[in-house]
């Protein structure tokens, strides 16, 4: 049997010793020893630690209430959770992280943080870099499974989303020191590739030289052959042949579907490439060799039974089994995906495994991940590891509110989407005189930059699981909760630094950090909760968590600004400081987003 492990700690990084957790995990040590103290009868009360909503602190521990709840009724001290909540904030060990303790309302223990631990928190940042607070997550290796378009079909929006969700959840995975497998699923192994291949020997006779060349547009390709499948009996029987010669591993016809695969990667490449994408393909016909010793193992244990001449995992609750075998003895996308399961635990030994997909597959996933949980392959209880999680999407919509598509009502190329925001920001950028400012080559990069930034930013920033409205007006606008915005707030912060004419990296070695006025200890705060956002947008796998952040972020810079003024005066140094580490934290959210930070617009 398989032990399960709870908690592990994440791979060392050359940081490590200098992450000494975020904030919120700091002070909930602190609490721990407090509430064993206090309650020494309860030696497994874990601290309810949150960040205050009000104004009576900055973190608040939540305790005192379900401690009351347990002490309540036997011999104690206590008179009720108010005077636990006074023991609690008696016991703290002393610390140079708490400022001052108060209680309020049924217990609650708000902590206030000194101005100073802020400052030098932040301070050490600037010294050894941002990787100080990455978060440890409690998994070393992980697998997300994203992108992963259908060979010969089109890749469409919702593939856009997936990519771009996956992406960036890789992204927060890889800075978490986390070792990430980023995995392109791509459907290459389905019927369809009878067809395919078998109108590619008709039109194609010549196709081992031109079949790439020859085939050109394979949505095109696609389309034809399925036009004549439905039409002509005799094709269909071909090339259900086709599929069995396929899958029996024929070698004239494995070199035909490499070639029409072939096609298809390039396409996807086009799209991986301007997005700055990196993954690694392991489709779904790589798996196919393992699956009869998988389903095998599985009918050892008794998991699989026939229904009417499939074979299938019945799972409680649901109205229909999941087929693994279908009827004709052809293995389906389950049993893939099983095996691919089955592969990603034994061979590659991740922990986690994440699943990036719009939401209409929440079914299949709910299913094989309880058919993985019925043979043991993983534990029942979610909190624990290995683990799966289905990470879905919804739906990319139109001006109409309707499903995303063009005019003559195909499915948005991908491609055309990007090239458009680049040669909408480009136009403006021209507009605005940059076209003489800049040369050519800054033009080009920075409406990239602006432009796949805007499309990335406009997806990321809504809960995953709701539908968008795709509109380039809005994620262009350079007002309100855009990635236009947010460029140019950095942007600003680099020119004001650039402006002072100072070395900011001497700064960082001879300068301190003072936070004087609210909004400089507000934005400081901000500052320090970095950590623990990545850490909430890592565990739950929602990036519109971190684009949260930075959006509020350059919100309190402003805030800031429009009340310190930086340049010539006292307290310049500190606050050039102030404005760097404002801009390394957004590049940093930028970077876990996939965005390109410009320096200047
Ligand atoms: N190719 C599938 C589609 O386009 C997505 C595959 C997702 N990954 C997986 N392991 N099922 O819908």
């Amino acid at each position: 049997t398989r032990r399960f492990l709870t908690i592990k700690s994440a791979s060392v990084s050359p940081m490590a010793e200098d992450n000494e957790g975020t904030v919120k995990q700091q002070l909930s040590k602190l609490f721990e020893t407090s509430l064993r103290m206090t309650i020494p009868d309860e030696p497994d009360l874990e601290p309810l630690v949150v960040k205050c909503t009000g104004k009576f602190g900055d973190y608040q521990c939540n305790n005192a209430m379900s401690c009351w709840a347990k002490v309540k009724g036997k011999k104690t001290e206590f008179k009720g959770p108010p005077s636990i909540g006074q023991a609690i904030a008696k016991n703290l060990p002393e610390s140079e992280m708490i400022e001052s303790c108060s209680i309020a309302g049924p217990g609650f223990v708000n902590v206030v943080l000194p101005n100073q631990w802020i400052a030098k928190s932040i301070q050490k940042m600037l010294e050894r870099g941002i990787g100080i607070w990455a978060p440890k997550l409690p998994v070393s290796r992980a697998v997300v499974d994203f992108s992963s378009p259908n060979i010969a079909k089109e890749m469409h929006v919702g593939h856009l989303r997936s990519t771009i969700i996956g992406d960036t959840i890789a992204r927060m995975l890889e800075y978490s020191n986390v070792e990430v497998l980023r995995r392109n699923h791509v459907g290459d192994w389905g019927t369809q590739f009878g067809m395919l291949i078998e109108y590619m020997f008709e039109k194609f006779p010549d196709w081992e030289n031109a079949g790439e060349q020859a085939i050109g547009d394979l949505q095109a390709f696609y389309k034809a052959s399925k036009l004549k499948f439905d039409a002509d009996p005799v094709f269909k029987e071909k090339a259900q042949q086709a599929v069995v010669l396929l899958q029996g591993g024929n070698e004239k016809y494995r070199k035909a579907w490499s070639t029409i695969c072939e096609i298809s990667r390039k396409e996807f490449h086009q799209v991986y490439e301007r997005l700055g994408i990196s993954l690694e393909e392991k489709g779904e016909s790589f798996y196919n060799p393992y699956i009869p010793k998988v389903l095998e193992g599985l009918s050892n244990q008794g998991l699989i039974v026939e229904s009417e001449g499939a074979r299938v995992i019945v799972i409680e609750g649901k109205q229909i089994p999941l087929i693994v075998v279908k009827s004709d003895g052809g293995y389906n996308y389950a049993s893939t995906d099983l095996t691919a399961l089955w592969y990603r635990l034994n061979e590659e030994k991740a922990e986690w495994i994440v699943y990036v997909t719009d939401v209409g597959q929440k079914l299949h996933f709910e299913m094989f991940f309880t058919a993985a949980k019925l043979a043991g392959w993983l534990p029942a209880d979610e909190k624990l590891y290995p683990k799966t999680s289905h990470v879905d999407f919804g739906l990319v919509l139109g001006d109409d509110k309707k499903r995303f598509r063009t005019r003559s009502s195909e499915v948005v190329r991908l491609v055309d989407l990007l090239d458009e925001a680049k040669t909408r920001c480009k136009a403006e950028l021209v507009e605005r005189g940059k076209a003489l400012e800049w040369t050519a080559e800054e033009l080009e990069q920075i409406a990239e930059a602006i432009g796949y930034g805007a499309v990335k930013y406009a997806d990321l920033k809504n809960n995953r699981s709701t539908n968008y409205t795709f509109s380039f007006d809005q994620m262009l606008n350079d007002k309100g909760n855009t990635a236009v915005y947010l460029q140019y707030a950095h942007a600003r912060i680099c020119s004001i630094i650039r402006k002072s004419g100072k070395d900011i990296e001497e700064l960082k070695n001879t300068g301190t950090i003072v936070l004087g006025l609210p909004e400089e200890r507000s934005l400081g705060l901000h500052l320090l909760q970095f950590a623990e956002v990545v850490e909430e947008a890592c565990l739950s796998l929602l990036p519109n968590v971190l684009c949260e952040y930075l959006y509020n972020l350059s919100e309190h810079f402003t805030r800031f600004y429009a009340e310190c003024k930086v340049n010539g005066t006292p307290e310049e140094t500190s606050r050039l400081l102030l404005c760097e580490a404002t801009a390394v934290v957004m590049r940093q959210c930028f970077h876990l987003l996939g965005i390109v930070p410009v320096y200047k617009i």
